[in-house]
């Protein structure tokens, strides 16, 4: 093949924003070693990949369907590769099932992508291979934002949960490959970073070199020290890892924006223990009350799981007790999913009838709505500052204010990677729209 018609790759990313970049290291790694370029165009690419989620369960039934679909409209000779965490869990299953498939890549295993690319039938998916210290080429979500992955792997083993199955043992990238890495994305544009990782802030606890321990709040400093750099995001944190002296770092340092996951999971002390969550509801309550009276303008989003087996009425109005107290910004619920190999299965019997469990879903659901509907009108009025990264062909700019909500206003194309001063005129329940006053 030529130079002028290089190799085109189509990639479809599912889950959460780990999977992200790692659909963007394969999209690099593709690139350098194999000089394949993105379509946006499946049936143009000669080489289409699924990067997989397996934390519920309808995204996997949809897989099979989806890559169905692959075969179907892909040209002659294309190849199909299925990567990320259910490629981890179903492994050669998924060649078994869908013959057609050409390679499987666990998401732990994503820098063997150059290596079985063009192997038919090949399946990586080593729960032990450790890429804590592997040169990724940098990933980028936009012009201005750059993601960095801080550790691989989870070390929880909440009771629900598949990852710890799917991404292994958690292991710490070194702080400065980190350091560098962010460096290289701001040296390339970037003001803003996001670090990854499926648990942030118990980072630095074992490393691959077996050099001493190091802090997540240690790593932020380090980081918060890169000239030019502005702005620093992080996800996800675990409530029972923020001890004071991460609090206050997330509340002095003035290049964390101000905006925090709280995955709180639910609000009883007791389906918590069963979740082996490692909190109770008190100190979750502590944790955000110490947080609200440190940062002003905090928002804080969460994640809620419902009906977890054995989870009571009362149950339920401990979350629901939780969502009033700590009024959340944004939550992301879902109805608790049954996973292979989680110990939560041995729970079966305590299982919620699916009825209750949607019920359950959407009464949380209008609480929050709700609570939105009387909250965001009161920003009308404010001025808020924002970093412009997108614009529409009707000039509309939109940006996010530093913790982390979503604003539009007219404006042009000079505005692009700068902070701006919008008053705001008009709100929704999830972003903000106004007029730029400087
Ligand atoms: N490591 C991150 C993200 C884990 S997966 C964290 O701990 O925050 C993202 C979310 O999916 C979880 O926070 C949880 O709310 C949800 N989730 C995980 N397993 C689930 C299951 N079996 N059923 C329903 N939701 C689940
Ligand atoms: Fe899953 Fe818990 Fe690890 Fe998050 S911390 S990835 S919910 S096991
Ligand atoms: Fe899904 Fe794996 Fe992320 S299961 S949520 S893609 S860690």
């Amino acid at each position: 093949m030529s130079k002028e018609e290089s190799k085109k790759l189509f990639i479809q990313t599912l889950g959460c924003q780990m999977n992200d970049t790692d659909s963007q290291h394969i999209a690099a790694e593709l690139k350098k070693y194999k000089d394949y370029d993105k379509t946006e165009n499946i049936e143009d690419a000669d080489l289409i990949i699924i990067n997989t989620c397996s934390v519920r369960e309808k995204p996997v039934q949809k897989l099979f369907s989806e890559i169905g679909q692959f075969n179907i409209k892909k040209k002659d000779g294309a190849k199909i590769g299925v990567c990320g965490c259910t490629a981890s869990h179903l492994g050669n299953d998924i060649i078994k099932r869908a013959p057609y498939v050409d390679f499987v890549v666990g998401a732990r295993n994503i820098s063997k992508i150059k290596d079985v690319v063009d192997i038919k039938g090949a399946v990586e998916i080593s729960i032990d291979n450790d890429e804590s210290t592997y040169e990724f080429a940098p990933a980028k979500t936009n012009k201005y934002r750059a993601s960095v992955n801080i550790s691989i792997g989870c070390d929880k083993k909440c009771t629900y949960c598949i990852v710890p199955n799917t991404r292994g043992e958690e292991i710490s990238i070194p702080p400065e490959m980190i350091v560098e890495q962010v460096k290289k994305a701001v040296d390339d544009g970037a003001v803003e970073v996001m670090l990854l990782g499926q648990n942030v802030n118990s980072y630095g606890r074992r490393f691959s070199d077996g050099r001493a321990k190091y802090s997540f709040t240690k790593l932020l400093q380090d980081v918060s020290k890169i000239e030019n750099l502005q702005r620093i995001r992080f996800t996800s944190p675990h409530p029972l890892h923020m001890d004071d002296e991460f609090i206050e770092e997330f509340a002095k340092n003035p290049k964390i924006s101000k905006c925090i996951h709280m995955p709180l999971q639910s609000g009883s002390t007791e389906i918590l223990r069963a979740m082996k969550r490692g909190y109770t509801k008190e100190w979750f309550l502590n944790r955000a009350k110490k947080l609200r009276d440190l940062v002003p303008n905090l928002r804080i989003t969460t994640d809620i799981i419902v009906a977890f087996p054995g989870e009571t009425q009362k149950d339920f109005e401990d979350t629901l007790d939780v969502v009033n107290q700590v009024k959340f910004d944004q939550i992301f619920n879902f109805k608790y999913s049954p996973r292979p190999e989680t110990e939560a299965l041995k729970l079966e019997h305590l299982e919620i009838e699916d009825k209750i469990g949607s019920a359950r879903l959407t009464e949380l659901i209008e609480l929050h709505k709700r609570y939105l509907e009387d909250h965001m009108p009161k920003l009308i009025g404010t001025t808020v500052t924002i970093l412009v990264e997108s614009l529409k062909p009707n000039s509309e700019i939109s940006g996010y204010t530093d913790n982390y909500l979503q604003v539009f206003a007219k404006g042009s194309d000079e505005l692009l990677g700068k902070f701006v001063d919008v008053k705001v005129t008009d709100v929704t329940r999830t972003a903000l729209k106004g007029e730029i006053v400087k």
